[in-house]
């Protein structure tokens, strides 16, 4: 299984919105492995099908993965849909495998509950909160073209841009 190299702003695949998939058929199945693979390696914590260049609604988070010596734990999902939110608010830290080195605080309902596909073709639901939801909203914001900074000021957004332009300039990236 080949890992997939991650796709950085200002590329325009990171605007477009993913198209839904007709099943988890083998052939998604593999694209899964192969984007739990890329996200590992990185690291990250969630990685959508938009930041590897493919415009189907999959994405793949792992949050233990984060934390030493703790077993993976995965969860693959296809064609995930919000079905209830919080009036509660929660607001954290969020990067992004696609604007390298880039973290701003975010507000998004502190609880979500997400329905979707697994890995088995099964459906099923998720419900969030903490880490995990807004790990699975910043992850479905990017099947629709949404990125984290779109949250932010127009000035600390721009700030951002520039500092990814830079480094990708200087060929830190
Ligand atoms: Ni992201």
């Amino acid at each position: 299984m080949k890992p997939y190299t991650i796709i950085t702003i200002p590329d325009p695949v990171l605007r477009q919105t993913a198209s839904e998939v007709a099943r988890v058929d083998a052939d998604v199945q593999a694209q899964m492995n192969a984007m739990l693979q890329t996200m590992y390696d990185a690291p990250g914590i969630g990685l959508a099908a938009n930041q590897v260049g493919l415009l189907n609604r999959v994405l793949v988070m792992d949050l233990a993965s984060r934390k030493e010596g703790e077993a993976p734990a995965p969860i693959f999902m296809a064609n995930p849909q919000i079905i209830w939110e919080s009036e509660e608010i929660s607001v954290m830290e969020e990067g992004c495998l696609s604007i390298p080195e880039q973290y701003a605080e975010v507000e998004r309902p502190a609880s979500v509950r997400v329905k979707y596909v697994d890995f088995n073709n099964q459906e099923a639901e998720l419900e969030a909160n903490g880490l995990l939801s807004h790990c699975v909203q910043h992850e479905i914001d990017h099947l629709n073209g949404v990125l984290f900074i779109d949250y932010l000021s127009k000035l600390k957004k721009n700030m951002i841009i520039k500092r990814v332009e830079k480094m990708k300039k200087q060929e830190i990236l």
